[in-house]
């Protein structure tokens, strides 16, 4: 079952407890929230205060995707703060098997993200342990970005390790995600889909949201 996460990045911030309880009415499966800190990616978007407010305006599952340096030091945080789904970068990880534990220990869905720079191979060794893997399909910083097609063989290369030693892997593809793309991220195995402008940048979000899973299920 294809789950999709609208990225409040691309929302209006001034109403962001509006804006998720809209896109849930609409259909949405999880919220992702992009968190950056202006050091592992060249922009600044929230913290565990922002989660902790939003969480009050939605029962769907908060998808946190953490775009900071050591991480590590702000899971409990982003724990308390109302998360379901922690994801962490591997390439800000110097210790990525301990920190996907560190998620786990603390009853949340572990996930781990690569950029389209990074090979899969970067969270071969955790597979096993992960929730979740998400592939970045554009370089992380920005909504609105193009696709990167390429990303797509690394997407069925973790499928085929998942197929092996862990079904119930969840794979997430982030960035350039649309009605045009979900098909081919689709196809390729990802099962959860992050979509940005594709959905909040729409006037009508319910109409988004079912076009985007229909291409995805086609
Ligand atoms: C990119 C973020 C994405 C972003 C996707 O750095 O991680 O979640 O919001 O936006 P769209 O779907 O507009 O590419
Ligand atoms: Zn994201």
């Amino acid at each position: 079952m294809i789950l999709l996460a609208p990225s409040i990045l691309s929302a209006d911030f001034a109403a962001l407890g509006t804006e998720v309880a809209e896109v849930q009415a609409c259909g949405a499966d999880w919220i992702h929230v992009d968190v950056m800190d202006g050091h592992f990616v060249p922009n600044i978007t929230l913290g565990p205060p922002i989660v902790k407010a939003v969480s009050a305006h939605t029962s769907l599952p908060l998808d946190v995707h953490l775009m900071i340096s050591s991480p590590e030091r702000y899971i409990a945080d982003f724990a308390a703060a109302g998360a379901a789904v922690i994801t962490v970068h591997a390439e800000a990880c110097v210790h990525l098997h301990r920190v996907v534990h560190q998620i786990k220990e603390l009853g949340l869905m572990a996930g781990v993200a690569i950029n389209p720079g990074t090979p899969a191979s970067a969270l071969r060794e955790v597979l096993e342990d992960l929730d979740l893997a998400l592939v970045m399909t554009v370089n992380p910083g920005f909504g609105g970005q193009a696709f990167i097609p390429n990303t797509l063989r690394k997407i069925r290369q973790i499928r085929q390790w998942a197929n092996e030693v862990n079904p119930g892997l969840r794979i997430e593809v982030d960035g350039g995600v649309g009605e045009a793309t979900a098909p081919l991220v689709a196809e390729a195995g990802a099962d959860v889909l992050v979509a940005g402008n594709a959905v909040f940048g729409q006037p009508d979000r319910a109409a988004a949201i079912s076009a985007i899973r229909a291409a995805a299920e086609a």
